[in-house]
């Protein structure tokens, strides 16, 4: 894989492409405010869009937005932040646009192109660009999702690829840019008593839950052809898992990303006896979604990884809409101790669980004695950190920041998407039937027999409610 030149000039200019879109009211707008906000922001910015919105009309919706998300706004940060916005409307089909967008930003040298478009119109911007003479020193960052399956995903790349390196493409994945999936590093190396029990002589299984307690609400048309597994696991948390059981890389941004692919490439195809399939009752009244539709709501699987550290410890993953709780996190579970005369089996085993969200914090479940009882019990070492990342960087605010910088290591790869969808693909080719499950479940019974053999599934670690 070519690497990206050693010192990558910072942007000079932001460009983003579908900036009146939802993504952008919902998230982009606040990211940009928070980085102007710590002062990392140090460019104009222009937003390209299909509508003919004055620059004053962006400024307002801009406003409007940031403060529909809850972030308080400072009227001088604000200012100093709309005063780099300006606006070009265009059709992304006609050349003319990108005319417009080299007038817009003439002089400036290194540009960075954010597409938070769908992906159908990747190539044909990029197309725009190239023609327009744009893309030479340009990074361009591109939302998921990456294809709808491998042979998808590598047209997608292909029509990238015909006019930027791949140093050039930034691929974003949200998880990657979250705090406490980034701590899972810091926490797996930093500390000399982890790494020698993360293998299959310590370790008996591993499972990672993303709960969500609502429904598909008002995104069924985008939901529906798309389901759990596309949604969420084969990105999302598949990245975990590239985080949990990577090995220790070199440093620079391919570093990283060396090493997850590594890890990638040694994870078996999924098998799709050990897929679990549901759909929450209620999802076919949902606004958008195809009468009798079989799209997931709910996915459970699990997946083996081929190499020394990891053979035969198996990774569980559920994800689904409508659980009761809304939680993310990763469960180490770790083998039971030998019987022992002198001891009464433990009932739990020792566990260290990743809470990614809410309230990111680490927990450790230990084994001590029961206070007057000659019985060992279960008891927690646990660290929220939520208190101290307060003010920790939103995720989209770390990456679009990073994608500004020039750093890429939090950004995927081309090889890290073909083998995710390498991985998922016998699963989309022979999905099971969807099982219905009530909403406010913990998604159908299927869910519980894959994990026959081994810990049930835990409910997950909860902030504790005040
Ligand atoms: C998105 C999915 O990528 O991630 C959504 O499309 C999902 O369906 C969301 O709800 C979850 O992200 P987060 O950061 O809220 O856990």
């Amino acid at each position: 894989m070519p690497v990206q030149p050693q010192n990558p000039a910072p942007a000079d200019v932001l460009v983003v492409f579908g900036i009146t879109g939802d993504l952008a009211k919902k998230m982009t707008f606040r990211s940009l405010y928070r980085l102007e906000r710590r002062k990392l922001l140090d460019c104009p910015i222009v937003g390209v869009a299909l509508d003919e919105w004055s620059v004053d009309t962006l400024r307002e919706h801009a406003r409007a937005a940031i403060e529909a998300t809850g972030e308080p706004v400072d009227d001088d940060v604000f200012a100093r932040f709309a005063a780099r916005l300006s606006m070009v409307s265009g059709d992304f089909a006609d050349p003319a646009t990108y005319d417009k967008v080299a007038a817009a930003i003439s002089g400036r040298v290194n540009p960075v192109f954010y597409l938070e478009i769908p992906p159908f119109l990747f190539g044909r911007v990029v197309d725009g660009l190239a023609t327009a003479g744009l893309t030479e020193n340009a990074r361009v960052v591109v939302e998921k999702p990456f294809g709808h399956d491998l042979s998808s995903a590598k047209e997608l790349n292909d029509q990238l690829s015909a006019h930027l390196q791949e140093w050039q493409i930034y691929r974003i994945d949200h998880f990657l840019g979250k705090e406490p999936a980034m701590d899972i590093r810091y926490i797996r190396f930093s500390n000399s008593i982890i790494e020698p029990l993360w293998n299959r002589d310590r370790i008996e299984a591993v499972q990672i839950t993303m709960a969500e307690n609502f429904g598909v609400e008002d995104r069924g048309h985008f939901y529906d052809p798309v389901g759990a597994l596309r949604d969420v696991v084969q990105n999302h948390l598949l990245q975990l898992i590239g985080l949990i059981a990577s090995e220790p890389s070199s440093g620079g941004p391919d570093g990283f990303r060396d090493k997850r692919v590594d890890l990638f490439k040694c994870i078996r195809p999924a098998d799709p006896s050990h897929y679990v399939r549901g759909q929450y009752a209620g999802y076919l009244d949902v606004d958008g979604v195809a009468p009798g539709s079989q799209t997931e709501t709910f996915a459970a699987l699990k997946l083996y990884i081929d190499n020394w550290r990891w053979c035969g410890v198996p990774f569980f993953i559920r994800a689904g809409k409508s659980l009761p709780v809304r939680a993310t996190e990763i469960r180490v579970i770790f083998k039971r101790p030998p019987p022992l005369p002198f001891l009464e089996p433990v009932k739990e085993q020792n566990q260290l669980i990743f809470r990614i969200d809410p309230a990111a914090g680490v927990d450790l479940v230990l084994q001590a004695k029961e206070s007057g009882a000659d019985a060992p019990r279960a008891v927690n070492l646990s660290l929220v950190f939520s208190d101290e990342m307060a003010d920790a960087p939103e995720p989209y605010e770390r990456l679009l920041g990073d994608a500004m910088r020039g750093d890429s290591s939090q950004f995927i790869r081309e090889d890290g998407v073909e083998e995710t969808w390498r991985v998922v693909e016998p699963l989309l080719e022979s999905p099971p039937p969807v099982e219905i499950y009530q909403p406010g479940s913990w998604g159908p019974a299927g869910a519980d027999k894959l994990v026959a053999g081994y810990p049930a599934w835990h409910q997950p670690w909860l902030p504790a409610t005040k």
